[in-house]
């Protein structure tokens, strides 16, 4: 049995709360080490997963994982949202109630953890002194050595955390259990796997995973899943999945703040990274404050709508992440950084990795390489030459202070005014590059209505067509007609409102498949357009669905697009549109309590696109 107070007492945990709930837990699952984490025992902790094979070198500071092969993204059939009280039922949460879900997992995780080390790791999932960090405290409590080196990078990790909280018992309980992984029925009816937030009781309970996405419980289940709970309970913030940039004007010396949501693996990381296309890099520079998570709320006194990234690191898609694409994220997982790369394709004898879209061919010679469930490329058979060397879904975790772009004041406590709010999402036809929405409800109601195709980032959905509101359907945490009026409620606070717009980046032409707009660095050319369109300095084009730049609006200087493919992603197919109003339709009225003012802005734009 694990000597908790001794290992509490050596680390300075004073906290009683937080002493008896690892203690709770500690004994429940049966740890036979207690250790508490701080950022300073990276070094340590990494050297100890080196020996231990859980982490190989790939070159100079830079580490490679594997997760379980049935264990390479988020099961959002698995994740629940319970809670003590029926009200908090919506459609996407899979709510059920705290009394069951709690024993229910108690009984998965019982002993679960014999022989292993329990880490307890404080974390603060906000720049220190925020306004918001009562919400952001939290301890996780991991049986995975991998899980705690992702988590020094993802979240700000030390014991000081825990001190000198104004209510000591307000912090995050996070409880993460590996779980036997080869015996665990993933994907089949007998699944014993658990996602589980108790989110009235800020009790996260996870078992079954050591992927990022499932076990790192600051980023995922707390920054998105309980803030969003938290913020609506507390009616004072929104918790979204959003990315958060700045775009620096020099020619005017303005500074300009956008956040947005789009769905896992549709371009946040990509969009936070942006290097200014050549032809504007004189004028323009892109800083990256958040490429995930945003924490949105009104100052009091100035009145201000505001956005903070409660992370500290990058858990970026590898896929296709090259010079030309991004640059950036090349430079932040490069020599020294101390990424960890996890499912990309390895060579144990030279230290490199590869994945798909790295170079434009896979290394010619194959001796060494393996794949990223570890099989020789070298073997295998005649059908099997094809397959991917990563995985789709593979990633790299490394933290905000090797990403190139940083902004200066990224550790600002007060975070950034936000002055507009965009959408968008992997959209093959019908969406065209930008369309602004000038009013609240409207553009409420284009987030609500977001239809784009699920990725790899969850397991058994890539590539379905379907609504994700906000981009958050995988971390609504209470019913959404209560969740439309929250966010009317807390951005309609705000006396200046920020310019909503829907993005799509992934327009394809229907004959071959290519994508219309070259996307990556070129995406800042419809942000700029859309600022000056607040500032009054273009008009658009006035359309039912929203304004769309004139071509001559949209800053094309030194970028190639064919004029058909133009002229289509800034055009709007009317009778596809009529068509999809009927979708939407169905689609709100699966939730019982939806704002009237959502309704309104449907019918409103419902009624324009039949005199379009
Ligand atoms: P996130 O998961 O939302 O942060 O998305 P990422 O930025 O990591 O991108 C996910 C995948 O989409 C990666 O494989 C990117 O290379 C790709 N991607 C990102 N932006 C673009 C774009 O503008 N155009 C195209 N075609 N692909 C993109
Ligand atoms: P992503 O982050 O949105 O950058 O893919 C991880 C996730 O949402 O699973
Ligand atoms: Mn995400
Ligand atoms: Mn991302």
């Amino acid at each position: 049995m694990a000597d908790v107070e001794k290992a509490l007492d050596d680390a300075g945990v004073t906290n009683p709360h937080v002493r008896e709930y690892v203690a709770y837990w500690a004994d429940l699952t049966g740890a036979e080490r207690v250790e508490v984490v701080d950022a300073a025992d990276d070094a340590r902790l990494i050297k100890e997963a080196l020996d231990a094979g859980e982490l190989l070198p790939a070159g100079e500071g830079r580490y490679y994982s594997r997760s379980y092969h049935k264990d390479t993204a988020r099961s959002e059939e698995r994740t629940i949202v319970a809670t003590n009280d029926p009200k908090d039922k919506g459609v996407y949460n899979n709510w059920r109630p705290a009394s069951e879900m709690k024993p229910l997992l108690e009984e998965r995780m019982r002993g679960a953890s014999a022989g292993k080390t329990m880490y307890v790791i404080p974390y603060l999932m906000a720049p220190p002194g925020s306004p918001l960090a009562p919400w952001a405290t939290g301890v996780e409590l991991t049986d995975s050595r991998t899980v705690v080196l992702h988590m020094i990078r993802m979240s700000r990790v030390g014991v000081d955390y825990l001190e000198n909280l104004d209510d000591p018992n307000m912090f995050v309980r996070a409880v993460h259990v590996t779980g036997d992984l080869e015996h665990l029925g993933q994907g089949t009816p007998d699944d014993k796997r658990y996602f589980v937030t108790v989110a009235d009781e800020r009790t996260i309970l996870h078992f079954g995973s050591s992927y990022g996405g499932n076990a790192l419980l600051g980023k995922i289940a707390h920054g998105l899943r309980q803030a969003a709970y938290d913020g609506w309970a507390s009616n004072k913030f929104l918790g979204e999945q959003y990315m958060l940039i700045g775009i620096h004007d020099k020619e005017t010396g303005k500074d300009y703040h956008i956040c947005g949501g789009f769905p896992s693996a549709s371009g946040k990381t990509n969009l936070a990274m942006m290097l200014a296309p050549d032809a504007l890099g004189d004028r323009y520079h892109v800083s990256f404050y958040g490429d995930d998570i945003a924490w949105l709320w009104v100052d009091e006194k100035d009145g201000k709508l505001y956005g903070m990234n409660p992370e500290y690191g990058v858990f970026g898609v590898a896929k296709d992440t090259n010079e030309k694409t991004n640059p950036t994220a090349l430079a932040s997982v490069d020599e020294g950084t101390g990424v960890i790369f996890t499912n990309i394709a390895y060579n144990p004898d030279t230290h490199e990795v590869w994945w798909e879209g790295r170079t434009p061919e896979p290394p010619a010679d194959v001796t060494g390489w393996l794949d990223w469930k570890g099989n020789p490329i070298a073997d295998r058979a005649e059908g099997e030459k094809d397959a991917p060397w990563a995985h789709p879904n593979s990633r790299f975790t490394t933290t905000l202070d090797n990403v190139p772009n940083i902004a200066k004041d990224y550790n600002e406590p007060q975070g950034v005014p936000i002055d507009a709010i965009i959408f968008g999402g992997r959209t093959r036809d019908r969406e065209p590059l930008i369309r602004a929405i000038t009013d609240l409800a409207e553009g409420v109601y284009d987030g609500l209505t977001l239809g784009a195709e699920a990725t790899f980032a969850a397991e058994g959905v890539d590539g379905q067509l379907r609504y994700d509101p906000m981009s958050n359907r995988p971390f609504m945490a209470y019913g959404e007609g209560d969740y439309a009026a929250h966010y009317l409620k807390i951005v309609g606070a705000a006396k200046e409102q920020p310019i909503f717009a829907h993005v799509n980046w992934f327009q394809r032409d229907p004959e071959d498949g290519h994508f219309l707009w070259p996307g990556y660095r070129e995406n800042l050319r419809p942000l700029l357009w859309l600022l000056q369109l607040k500032n009054g300095e273009v008009k658009g084009r006035e359309t039912a669905v929203g304004i769309i730049p004139t071509e001559d609006e949209l800053n094309l200087e030194g970028m190639d697009i064919a004029p058909e493919d133009l002229q289509t992603i800034l055009s709007i197919n009317v009778p596809r549109w009529q068509q999809e109003m009927g979708h939407r339709e169905e689609h709100l009225k699966q939730f019982p309590n939806m704002p009237e003012e959502i309704w309104e802005a449907h019918r409103r734009v419902a009624a324009a696109l039949e005199t379009e």
